[in-house]
């Protein structure tokens, strides 16, 4: 039998009592994909990940692992191997102790050990810390030592819950990209990542699992979007979506559709006509609408809108400009040049091709010509 997929989630919901914590999960993870679950605080991703781990037990529905339900398989069993945010080193125990305890716990030899011990050191340049103990590490070193006790149990599926979230922020892209590479290297692994960080979501994904509080039938938690990260930023399902991915976040524009011009919807925003590239079929004529525009999109100096500066912030290789439109609404734009000053008026356009719609239940309406490259 071929193998279909290391991890796949049918119709999977999690109670605690009376609450939901999560509904309707339906997920297929490849054997080798890098799948990352993003979300506000709380919106239950460690409990996916504990899902799979099985560190949880599922209220409904089926979790498999490489064809086979696992439902009822402890966390042993089932060929993962977990990195926290936490690193849950032993103190008392040397870095090679600690990566070798659980080898020797599950009787290997020790010649295996050893092997498993050195390629995973070498792989994570921890060669020189062998006989040290944690509390003579750095965090990035204790955390690469949380991860090499993972790489040598040779799973087929990593799991990993924030494990960047205690470092600083230059440790914390350095070794975001040591893990990138890690997945490249080991190439047959899959690894599930959670973090609130939708940078790192973005950085490290093939594929992005958005889950949202109130995402799943009946306003239940579960899943927004799942997609490349680039997908999920040109062509996000809902204005969560669209307001989640991206930084700084999407514009938001109340507006109203006015009629569909060929290709393009166009429509009244701050009392201006403006187009925007969608396929607006199905909408109502004079529907309330809310138009978006990321900040790097907002073009100024030329165009129908017209907006008062309100506060620059320059950061050397680009500013942010804080505008208010003659409606009132607030405007951001992000420019890699400019010589304005609070006060100034500005004329501005939102370019057809970059304007995002949404209805009023918040879904997309479908953006044409759209390129993800
Ligand atoms: N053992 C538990 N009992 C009751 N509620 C829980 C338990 N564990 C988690 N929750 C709740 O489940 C929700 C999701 O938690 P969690 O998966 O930790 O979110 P995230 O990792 O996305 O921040 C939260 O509202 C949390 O309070
Ligand atoms: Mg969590």
């Amino acid at each position: 039998m071929t193998d279909p997929c290391a991890i796949e989630l049918r119709g999977v919901h999690k109670r605690y009592g009376n609450v939901n914590v999560l509904a309707d999960i339906d997920l297929r993870i490849a054997s080798d994909e890098f799948c990352v679950f993003v979300g506000p605080s709380g919106c239950g991703k460690s409990t996916l990940l504990r899902l799979i781990a099985g560190l949880e037990d599922a209220s409904d529905g089926d979790i498999e692992m490489h064809g086979r339900r696992v439902n009822d398989l402890p966390p042993a069993e089932r060929d993962v191997a977990m990195v926290f945010q936490s690193y849950a080193l032993y103190p008392h125990m040397s870095v090679h102790e600690n990566m070798a305890f659980g080898l020797r716990y599950r009787k290997l030899p020790g010649a295996e050990i050893e092997r498993r011990v050195k390629a995973a050191s070498d792989m994570l340049q921890l060669g020189a810390l062998l006989e040290r103990r944690p509390r003579d590490l750095s965090g990035g070193q204790r955390q690469r030592v949380a991860i090499g006790r993972a790489l040598v149990r040779e799973p087929s599926v990593f799991l990993f819950d924030e494990p960047l979230s205690n470092l600083d922020a230059a440790l914390r892209v350095q070794t975001r990209v040591e893990i990138a590479r890690l997945h490249r290297s080991l190439g047959t692994a899959a690894m599930v990542y959670v973090t609130h960080d939708q940078v790192e979501a973005m950085t490290l994904a093939d594929r992005i699992v958005l889950l949202r509080p109130q995402a799943g039938a009946n306003g239940l938690p579960s899943i927004a979007q799942v997609g490349a990260p680039l997908e999920l930023y040109h062509r996000p399902a809902n204005r969560f979506v669209a307001g989640f991915i991206g930084s700084p976040a999407m514009n938001f524009l109340p507006a109203i559709a006015l009629a569909q011009a060929g290709d393009a919807l166009s429509l009244r925003i701050a009392g201006q006509a403006c187009l925007a590239d969608v396929d607006a079929s199905g909408l109502a004529p004079q529907a309330a609408i809310t138009a978006g525009i990321r900040p790097e999109h907002v073009q100024l100096g030329d165009g129908p809108l017209s907006a008062s500066v309100t506060h620059v912030e320059r950061l050397g290789e680009h500013a942010y400009v804080y505008l208010r439109l003659s409606d009132g609404q607030a405007l951001l734009a992000k420019v890699e040049v400019e010589r304005l000053q609070v006060g100034d008026t500005v004329a501005l356009q939102l370019p057809a091709r970059h304007l995002h719609v949404f209805a009023a239940n918040g879904g997309a309406l479908p953006r044409r010509g759209v390129a993800l490259a």
